[in-house]
């Protein structure tokens, strides 16, 4: 049985949401079953039934997630569900301009580990481009191939 992957993304100008796609299309010619998100359509009840998760979120604000991610992460702050079945990685966008730099990505990686969640991978910060987020993504997708 293929392995599924979900590819769950947050992007104000459209550089994040590129990742994604490009991932999607990786994975799908890798053999995974894809399902591609943007972070606010993915409830919390969803979320928790994940098993492998990339996700990728810009940076807007100061240190926010874009509007199409911000629902997801204030339910994230809010909720107490364990995670410890999903193995992920973030992909974190932002420019280093910027005090909080990757600010959107790295707050919700760190919950993600607060709720027990799996890093199978480092987080990957792009500064003022998509730089290094292929070479993340071809990681990602190697690991969640051979873990069981
Ligand atoms: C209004 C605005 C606010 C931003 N705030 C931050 C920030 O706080 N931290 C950061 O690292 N990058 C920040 N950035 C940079 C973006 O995250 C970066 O350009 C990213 O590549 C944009 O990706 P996107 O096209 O997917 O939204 C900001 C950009 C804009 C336009």
């Amino acid at each position: 049985m293929s392995k599924n992957i979900n590819i769950l993304w947050a992007s104000m100008g459209g550089t994040a949401e590129g990742v994604a796609d490009r991932l999607n299309d990786k994975a799908t010619k890798m053999g995974f079953t894809t399902n591609q998100q943007e972070l606010n359509d993915v409830t919390m009840g969803d979320f928790s039934k994940m098993d492998n998760v990339a996700i990728v979120t810009s940076t807007t604000g100061e240190g926010d997630l874009p509007t199409n991610g911000e629902d997801f992460w204030l339910d994230l702050k809010e909720s107490n569900n364990s995670l410890k079945n999903l193995k992920y990685s973030v992909c974190a966008l932002g420019d280093r301009s910027h005090d909080t730099f990757c600010g959107a990505g790295k707050k919700v990686d760190a919950r993600l580990v607060e709720l027990g969640a799996n890093k199978v991978l480092e987080r990957q910060e792009c500064d003022g481009s998509d730089e290094g987020s292929d070479q993340w993504g071809n990681l990602f997708l190697e690991k969640i191939k051979t873990l069981q």
